[in-house]
């Protein structure tokens, strides 16, 4: 037997467990907007990509269609209440960057920045914008993934037992537990 959930709670209960991430893209200005972000699926493929879901009325959909570039931040513990203040003011009223204190870094793929708090930081370019009822998909390819140099092994790849990134599930924020494998199942 199973029990339906109010489909009123879907949005909560099928955020799962996935990474947030505050996204920088800039604005008609060349200032940077930063918003919190849960929906974002890395795809499979010879050419890495990853899709990320905005609300069309949110600012960021409007400023990702016309820059097609953005840049996707993953966000520490430490991070929560700025997650929580770019997840509830707009670019549209407010400057985000200077009330959250952040330290913007120059990309070197796209003209969006890199957040300096944020240890890890992909560039992806748009390459297809699909328009569902009130959401916007970007398909991006990740031009670039970049770590900060503590998390890097030095051969090209991550220390990922030193990874403390802030994980949205079930409508919550929660810290990644403990690695319970060292291969991919
Ligand atoms: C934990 C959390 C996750 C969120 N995930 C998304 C998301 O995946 N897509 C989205 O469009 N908005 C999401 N939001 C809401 C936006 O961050 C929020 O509407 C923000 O104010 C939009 O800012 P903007 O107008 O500057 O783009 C999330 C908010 C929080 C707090």
């Amino acid at each position: 037997m199973r029990v339906p959930v109010d489909t009123g709670l879907f949005g909560e209960y099928l955020h799962y467990g996935m990474p947030l991430a505050l996204v920088t893209v800039l604005d008609e200005n060349n200032a940077p907007n930063v918003t919190t972000i849960a929906s974002i699926t890395p795809l499979p493929g010879e050419q890495p990509r990853l899709v990320m879901g905005v609300l069309a009325e949110n600012y960021t959909s409007q400023l990702v269609e016309k820059q097609g570039e953005f840049v996707v931040n993953l966000a520490t513990p430490d991070l929560r209440s700025v997650v929580r203040a770019c997840g509830m003011y707009s670019g549209k009223d407010a400057d985000k960057m200077a009330i959250c204190g952040l330290t913007p870094m120059p990309a070197n793929h796209v003209h969006a920045p890199l957040l300096a708090e944020c240890p890890i930081n992909i560039e992806c370019q748009v390459d297809h914008v699909l328009k569902v009822d009130d959401l916007y998909l970007f398909v991006a390819k990740i031009l670039v993934l970049e770590v900060a140099p503590e998390l890097s092994d030095g051969r090209g790849g991550v220390l990922v037992d030193k990874l403390e990134l802030l994980f949205y599930a079930f409508g919550h924020t929660f810290a990644r537990g403990p690695m319970v494998g060292s291969g991919p199942i």
